[in-house]
């Protein structure tokens, strides 16, 4: 059942539950987008930040899509993650924020009669429709230091939307569990388990979510078309290489891989 009034975000609840110290929290009532506002905090710290807003103005999503924000029902959660290495081994990165999140909810939820995986690169898919997505932004310092922005909005209490706000077909937690779920709960787990995630990957390697990718891939096998650089690509995804680039194979037989990219079609 939908709770009204909602169960707001509360900064002490989740904070009491990080497993890292040293992280500075920011919650909003209203902003442009959370993403934006860290933007405005670069070079001000050096900790983990985070932004989580009860409703965004102007939510992005990918290739400058408005992210459909409504207030106290869903997460639209940014992190503020300063890195010291070069742009090559960054690779991958929202493919290890993606997992996280999958790791994140099903450890919270009963989601074993749900199908929950990842879109490459960034999509968060519950039973073949969309429950959220990740918005990456980098800012250089220097060669070998970045301060990356790690957006995620997922869909939690969202039942309706206003016609035509969502272009695609797309779920939320509640739809999937019929259950009202306290948002702090679940922004207390992402943060801990994507920061663990992103240490492990930058410790290591992407070969180290290898096999958690192959289980969330939703592509794998799939007959899909990729449009890079404005130009179509068709074919048979053969899953992703070390670097995590999406591979396609091709009607004669030849791997393309693609370090970005977006899928218009799948079947
Ligand atoms: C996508 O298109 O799938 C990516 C959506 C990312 C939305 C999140 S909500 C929090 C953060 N702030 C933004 O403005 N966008 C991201």
């Amino acid at each position: 059942m939908i709770k009204t009034p909602p169960i707001l975000l509360n900064a002490e609840k989740i904070l009491s539950t990080l497993r890292h110290s040293s992280i500075d929290l920011h919650i909003l009532n209203e902003i442009d987008s959370t993403n934006n506002y860290l933007k405005t905090l670069i070079g001000k710290n050096e900790k983990i930040t985070i932004c989580l807003a009860e409703t965004q103005t102007q939510g992005k999503g990918q290739l400058d899509r408005h992210w459909y924000s409504p207030f106290g029902e869903n997460i639209y959660l940014s992190m503020l993650y300063p890195v010291e290495r070069p742009m090559h081994k960054l690779g991958g990165l929202s493919l290890v924020a993606g997992l996280s999140i999958c790791h994140s909810l099903k450890s919270a939820l009963d989601l074993k009669n749900a199908e929950l995986n990842i879109k490459w690169p960034n999509d968060i898919f519950i039973n073949r429709k969309k429950l959220g997505g990740i918005l990456i932004e980098i800012q250089r310092k220097s060669p070998t230091h970045y301060d990356i922005i790690i957006g995620i909005g997922i869909n939690i209490n969202m039942l309706e939307t206003p016609q035509e706000v969502i272009s695609q077909d797309w779920s939320s937690l509640l739809k999937i569990t019929g259950q009202y779920i306290d948002r702090n709960i679940i922004c207390t787990l992402i943060i801990n388990t994507l920061i663990d995630y992103l240490d492990r990957f930058l410790s290591n390697t992407l070969t180290d979510f290898l096999e958690e990718w192959q289980s969330h891939d939703l592509l794998a096998g799939k007959a899909i078309s990729l449009i890079s650089h404005n130009k179509e690509f068709q074919g048979i995804c053969a899953g992703i290489n070390k670097q995590g680039e999406l591979l396609l194979k091709t009607k004669n037989t030849e791997t393309l891989a693609f370090s970005s990219g977006h899928i218009s079609r799948y079947e």
